[in-house]
């Protein structure tokens, strides 16, 4: 069985987590619930970076040792992967005691090769970054991230003979030109390392200066840099240098990296050189993100404008959340956060294209075959399309996922989603039904559901939660297995004929509400009195008289989205047409509308239309219509008012 690692960066405790730490750690839980699914043995590692000056900073802020306070942030960390369902292997933590002995063990393995010596350095030291600065590094005198003056300073301590490394990392990526990815991270590490420019890395701190750290086993007035001891987490925790059996590290290792472009050189060129000084074979790939940006700003906390990933996803949904992440940053590039941009998403793929089908298709098949997977018969042209577009779609998600381009991949996904829709469109299930014509009407909802499965399994490394209900609702039970995917893929028909099915589905309902409106919603839910006050609320004398309503009015209407499923000529009035519209409700409505003069009661068929759904049942000609189409009208055109939301969309 082939195996699969992947890390995500061990987040510094110094700062609580938000939604960029959040999204590096979905996106590795995503590539190792994807690797799985295609039958590899994966394994995911996260955790906290915990030594160096800025811990110690952070800590006595609070007034706090820092093992307290290292103990109560790496715990949040670990508190909010298990709320977002993370499923990793391991957290590693730098001040747990195999870490240690990993770390000295590689630092004593490159010093015994002659790799680190001891010498005088003078450089300019940003307390920020925790390290030096060559004058060529600094823009106008001042630290480039933090904009603030270094410190001189000029101290005897350890380096790392990293320059003696730099043709031959160049090479490797030249040789290699995947290794770091996408593209224009691996030409942004080339330019680091274009002319004879690589300094040796200075791994050591003296203790007088700072204790809190790993102490070099060679020198103990010495603890090590804490870039130094961090990278080593990657391979410490597979037990590398920490224990005899060496089983783990053997299977898992080399890993795929996920790290943002913040930390591109530290994994461009600092790890590979200590790794290829050390003879252990380096990293499958080095896979970098942008920022996830607030209104076109990189999130900090001292712009206060972090975004919590818990509330997100717990007001949203976990799988829809993680679907946003996934589908809206081009990985690579930055992309910008806003719960508008969210909404749309969710409104847009899940609830009007992935939700909408899955609703229509199982009520249709609980309508028409009392929820039995009806028998696949003889395929038509566009029968076999809808199998050509799943499969086409499938291969190149599958490929796009491997190559890390999530966006992309789910992209393509969405082609056949939508085309499935459009097929129910264009096959018209109920025309089929009335006219009795059972067997094609049972090859089109088959054809539909062998493909809607399909599409469940694929999303299962996004949406975990609801791709394993989503195959439920199909009558299947989700288990990983090392041939899953193969068999996916090799044959058109996984479901059981006769099996009994869901017959409804409302997985992804629609958020018509922005933010604003959220919290004047909480407020009203707060105040009852308020709310009361506003729905009893007078008539105001501006109002009476001016044809103006009242809100509260307004919001007595129940107007809501449906689908035609049948229409007709009344039988007893040649203005009248009747209507069975599904409005997502147990069964269809009669719906009798004047509006025969206007339309041909076949062009009707299947199309959307808004339904005022709360006016009291009137018998018109013998015919009772509970409920009235909204139509608009000008210079004698009438069109009928339409929504691509789902059926029993509620229109507010
Ligand atoms: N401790 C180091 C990493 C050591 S790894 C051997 C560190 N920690 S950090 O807490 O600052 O985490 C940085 C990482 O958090 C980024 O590389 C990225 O994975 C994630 N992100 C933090 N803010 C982010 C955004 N605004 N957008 C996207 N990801 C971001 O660096």
């Amino acid at each position: 069985m082939s195996t699969f690692y992947v890390t995500t960066p061990i987040y510094y405790v110094n700062a609580r987590p938000h939604l960029g730490h959040a999204y590096t750690t979905i996106v590795a839980d995503t590539l190792k619930r994807f690797h799985k699914l295609i039958g590899s043995d994966a394994r995911m590692l996260t955790g906290t970076d915990e030594h160096g000056d800025k811990i110690v900073k952070a800590a006595a802020k609070e007034n706090k040792s820092p093992k307290e306070f290292v103990d109560a942030i790496s715990a949040e960390f670990n508190a909010l992967w298990k709320d977002l369902k993370i499923d990793y292997d391991q957290f590693i933590r730098t001040t747990d005691e195999d870490h240690k002995k990993s770390v000295q063990a590689l630092l004593q393995r490159i010093y015994d090769k002659g790799d680190i010596y001891y010498g005088e350095y003078g450089g300019h030291y940003c307390f920020g970054c925790e390290r030096f600065y060559t004058e060529k590094e600094l823009e106008d005198g001042l630290c480039p991230q933090h904009k603030t003056k270094p410190e001189y300073i000029s101290e005897k301590n350890y380096f790392f003979k990293m320059s003696k490394y730099q043709d031959w990392l160049k090479q490797y990526i030249l040789d290699n030109p995947d290794f770091i990815r996408p593209e224009r991270y691996k030409n942004e590490v080339l330019a680091m390392l274009e002319g004879n420019v690589l300094e040796d890395l200075c791994i050591s701190r003296p203790k007088s200066r700072l204790e809190w750290g790993i102490e070099l086993p060679f020198d103990k007035d010495y603890v090590c840099y804490v870039w130094f001891d961090a990278l080593a987490n990657y391979i410490s925790a597979l037990g590398w240098g920490n224990s005899d059996d060496l089983s783990k590290f053997d299977k898992y290792w080399p890993a795929e990296h996920l790290v943002a472009k913040d930390i591109l050189k530290p994994h461009g060129i600092f790890w590979p050189t200590m790794l290829k000084a050390a003879d252990l074979p380096v990293y499958k790939h080095l896979n970098v993100h942008g920022y996830w940006l607030v209104k076109d700003t990189k999130m900090s906390k001292s712009l206060g404008n972090v975004v919590d990933p818990r509330f997100a996803s717990e007001h949203f949904g976990l799988d829809a959340f993680r679907y946003f992440l996934l589908r809206d940053m081009h990985f690579g590039s930055d992309a910008s956060y806003s719960e508008e941009g969210l909404i749309s998403r969710i409104n847009s793929d899940l609830s009007n294209d992935l939700g909408n089908l899955f609703s229509r298709v199982l009520s249709m098949n609980a309508k028409y075959f009392a929820k039995e997977v009806p028998a696949l018969g003889e395929l038509s042209e566009e029968d076999e399309q809808i199998f050509a577009s799943v499969d086409t779609a499938a291969q190149n998600y599958i490929q796009l996922f491997k190559e890390v381009r999530f966006s992309y991949a789910l992209d393509g996904l969405w082609e056949p989603i939508r085309l499935m829709n459009k097929y129910v469109d264009s096959q018209a299930p109920w025309t089929l039904y009335k006219e009795g014509k059972t067997e094609r009407l049972a090859t089109v909802i088959r054809v539909l559901l062998e493909n809607m499965y399909k599409i469940a399994v694929l999303l299962y490394p996004v949406m975990p939660e609801s791709s394993q209900k989503m195959q439920a609702q199909l009558g299947k039970e989700f288990s990983l297995h090392e041939k899953l995917i193969d068999d996916l893929m090799s044959c058109k028909v996984h479901l059981r004929t006769g099996a009994v099915i869901s017959d409804s589905s409302n997985r992804f309902p629609q958020f018509e509400k922005t933010a604003e409106n959220r919290e004047e919603k909480k407020d009203d839910k707060k105040d009852g009195k308020k709310n009361q006050k506003k729905d009893n609320a007078p008539k105001t004398e501006e109002n009476a008289g001016s044809g103006l309503i009242e809100f509260a009015d307004f919001q007595k209407l129940d107007l809501r989205v449906g689908t035609i499923l049948n229409a007709e000529q009344h039988p007893d009035a040649d203005k009248l047409l009747r209507f069975d519209v599904d409005l997502g409700e147990e069964k269809p409505r009669q719906i009798i509308s004047g509006i025969a003069e206007f339309f041909k009661p076949s062009e009707l068929i299947g199309h959307k239309v808004v339904v005022v759904a709360n006016l009291p049942p009137r018998k018109l000609r013998g015919l009772v219509s509970h409920g009235m189409i909204l139509t608009a009208e000008k210079d004698d055109h009438l069109s009928l008012l339409t929504s691509s939301a789902p059926n029993g969309s509620k229109i507010s």
